[in-house]
């Protein structure tokens, strides 16, 4: 196993710790895949960014072209967490993650759901064996567009007629004041868009050994979008008979991942269900805590972070669980061509979490943040001796 990366290309990473409990558990990552990389003779080379609550109060500023710019010279990006109850809620969301999935059109959001050994999941008699699948997210379109608005005083006659008539119909009463008021935003799916997320999963499905696919939509209710969701995969499931796929609406997914997960291999959501669906799954695996994701573009920049938050209350406390970041950090080395690299981590974590004695609260321990990557980074040279 050792000198897998015989040419020593040098691989450079950006880092972004972000806020909260951000740079708490990246640091565990950055750790981890140094151990990881001295072991397998690679060479990584990081540059932090200060992206994030402080840098945005400070300068006013959230993620600018030009450092987006700066970003397209690195192979990947670590991402810790973003988020702080200074600023109100979606300005640094939408500013920072959002900006950086939508520059970089990250339009694969993958976050595989596994329950490891030695980990308890909610779900009473379920076992590692039940809780193995990947949820593969739409990462750029749906109801995350941005498209929007809010009217307040309607100004043609029609407007004011359709307003007056929804009102009527849905509360029985007429409208003649001017506190009307309408707040909408506009989902979007295009054919491009649905094409390639569904081509990825059917291609993910036969380099992973997977041999089903489950569609989730609301075909029954948001009749436009999600029709042309479900064409675009009739059309593209033609070129992969030997894999098996299904449809399933969003509402009944979420309850048949509590009842029965040992269902799913992949399942393939557009934008704002995949989000829904992830932190359920997350739940499965034993908490936020754990549940790594990859927000990916196959031929540009990708980008790696936990799906938890910030976790503002627990800043400078150093006992958040950092294996959704050290994973996640795994999954970066799998799609940077380290597939070594990635298993090496994996299996790290899962002796840790097996033999039990070093875990975070969240797991039922008391060990601190670096203490969980410390005993990781130990594994993983025990491993390779
Ligand atoms: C996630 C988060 C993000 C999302 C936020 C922070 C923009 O909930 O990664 O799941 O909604 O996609
Ligand atoms: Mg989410």
């Amino acid at each position: 196993m050792k000198n897998v990366n015989k040419s020593k290309r040098k691989i450079k990473i950006a880092v972004i710790p972000g806020d909260g409990i951000g740079p708490e558990v990246i640091a565990e990552g950055v750790k981890v895949i140094n151990a990881v990389s001295e072991v397998l003779n690679i060479n990584i080379e990081w540059e932090y960014f200060p992206f994030g609550a402080d840098y945005y109060l400070k300068t006013g500023k959230l993620i600018t072209e030009d450092d987006l710019k700066t970003l397209r010279k690195f192979d990947a990006i670590y991402l810790g967490a973003i988020g702080d109850p200074r600023v109100p809620p979606g300005i640094l969301e939408r500013g920072i993650v959002l900006a950086l999935r939508f520059y970089f059109d990250q339009y694969i959001n993958l976050r595989p759901v596994r329950l490891l050994p030695g980990v308890e999941t909610p779900l009473k008699e379920k076992r590692p064996e039940h809780i193995n699948f990947d949820i593969i997210r739409e990462n750029t379109e749906d109801f995350y567009i941005g498209l929007g608005g809010v009217i307040k005083n309607f100004r043609s006659k029609e407007e004011l007629r359709i307003i007056r008539e929804i009102y009527k119909i849905k509360f029985d009463i007429d409208i003649e004041t001017d506190s009307r008021e309408l707040a909408y935003d506009i989902g979007v799916i295009t054919r491009e868009g649905a094409e390639r997320v569904i081509e990825y999963s059917f291609e993910y499905a036969l380099k992973n050994n997977r041999s089903k696919i489950t569609f989730v939509d609301k075909a029954n209710i948001i009749i436009h979008m999600y029709h042309l969701w479900r064409e675009t995969i009739e059309e593209i499931a033609k070129k992969y008979p030997e894999i098996n796929y299904e449809y399933e609406y969003a509402d009944a997914i979420a309850m048949h991942l509590v009842k029965a997960p040992e269902r799913y291999q992949i399942i393939t959501a557009p934008n704002l269900f995949g989000d829904i669906l992830s932190d359920l799954g997350a739940a499965l695996m034993g908490g936020l805590g754990m549940a790594p994701g990859a927000n990916i573009n196959p031929k540009g920049i990708s980008m790696f972070e936990p799906i938890h938050g910030s976790a503002p209350k627990y800043k400078g406390k150093y006992v958040a669980n950092p294996i959704a970041t050290i994973w996640a950090g795994a999954l970066m080395l799998r799609e940077l061509g380290i597939r070594e690299g990635h298993d090496l981590i994996l299996k790290a974590i899962i002796e840790v979490l097996k033999e039990g004695k070093v875990r975070t609260y969240d797991l039922g321990g008391n060990s601190k943040t670096y203490e969980v990557g410390d005993e990781i980074v130990r594994k993983i040279k025990i491993l390779e001796t």
